[in-house]
């Protein structure tokens, strides 16, 4: 029997209640199995922020990194905190103080009636967005020159990085090779920006000539907003920048049944990784039991795979598919069901 170490933060809003779904969902996949996953809660959010102005507490990521598997986390965003400070420094802080240089977000359409698009099924929206997740315009670095008067000037710098463009482009390669895909697409914007994204454009062709057998293309990320609605099925694998990934990333939730059903990681190979599904906090949802939970329990299902619990990630998205399939979900895809509801289906599919 082996045990995993998940430290817990729900954070704000919806992210409570998906995150109480994911982990008694997690906690019955394990007792299937006959494993065994510790699940250690961290009450890090909103709340905390505004009683103690701490948002991530001194020695979070030592001790994360020593005593987790995984960190598993719902949504930071409270409109008490107007300028979200807290979630900046809780979900960029860890995303860049532990550098978990790839965001890797699956799209997989589990059933042809969540896709938007004219006789789409499963078969047809599948593939993967590597986001970079360390730099571009998400630094936060600029600033603000005669703030408040006419004249203010406010300026945002979009860093980008060899090295940042390289291991992110190389990770989408070797993921594909990895994992039988034959074609990489890199979105950029390289036509306006002629610094940074013609870094992104050299950088892209000497990685992809060391992967003669996958065809690598390029899209400009306006194009490539067009053509993940007029056709999915062109794609397998794209790797784009940090804000871009951002973009295309909810836009590709909405192929697979809306921003309710988006997994997401946060990884560095060979790291803890940081897992959470790609919806935000919700505010105007949250307390009311009608939050999809099947993000954040196919969340749950991604972090049990990345940790070689292959077979229980399996259980896991099998038993969301049932769910879809038997329309035993929340309102924003069709059900009648409420969140808790929709978890009670999914744990009593898996004991089964
Ligand atoms: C996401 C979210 C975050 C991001 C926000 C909450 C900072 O939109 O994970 O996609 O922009 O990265
Ligand atoms: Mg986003």
């Amino acid at each position: 029997m082996s045990t995993l170490r998940i430290a817990v933060v729900p954070g704000d809003g919806i992210g409570v209640e998906v995150i109480g779904e994911a982990t008694r969902v997690l906690d019955a996949v394990a007792a299937v199995s006959g494993q065994r996953v510790t699940l250690a809660p961290f009450d890090w959010g909103a709340e905390k922020y505004l009683e103690t102005g701490i948002a991530l507490p001194p020695g979070s990521l030592d001790m994360l990194q020593e005593s987790f598997d995984a960190i598993l986390l719902g949504a930071m965003g409270d409109p008490r905190v107007p300028d979200n400070r807290h979630a900046a420094d809780i979900l960029l802080g860890l995303r860049f103080r532990l550098d978990l240089y790839v965001n890797y977000r699956p799209i997989k359409l589990l059933h042809e009636k969540l896709c938007p698009l004219k006789g789409m099924g499963p078969e047809d929206v599948d593939f993967v967005v590597f986001r970079e997740n360390t730099e571009g315009l998400y630094v936060m670095m600029g600033g603000h020159h005669k703030k408040g008067t006419p004249d203010e000037v406010a300026t945002e710098i979009d860093l980008n990085t060899r090295k940042g463009v390289e291991r992110i482009v190389r990770h989408a390669f070797e993921w594909a090779r990895g994992h039988g895909r034959t074609k990489v697409v890199m979105a950029d914007k390289s036509n306006v920006l002629i610094h940074a994204h013609d870094l992104w454009q050299r950088v892209f062709k000497a990685v992809a000539a060391e992967f003669p057998e996958i065809q690598a293309s390029h899209l400009y990320v306006d194009n490539l907003a067009l053509q993940l609605v007029r056709d999915p099925r062109q794609f397998q694998v794209i790797v784009t920048s940090n804000m871009f990934g951002d973009i295309v990333t909810d836009l590709a939730a909405g192929l697979q049944g809306g921003l309710g059903m988006a997994a997401s990681a946060n990884l560095h190979p060979g790291r803890i990784g940081l897992f959470e599904p790609v919806h935000g906090s919700s505010p105007a949802l949250a307390g009311q039991n009608r939050a999809n939970p099947l993000g954040a329990i196919l969340t749950a299902g991604l972090l049990l795979d990345h940790l070689g619990w292959t077979e229980e990630a399996e259980r896991i998205e099998s038993a969301v598919r049932w769910a879809v399939e038997n329309d035993c979900t929340t309102a924003d895809i069709g059900g009648t069901l409420g969140t808790r509801e929709v978890g009670d289906a999914i744990v009593a599919r898996l004991r089964a």
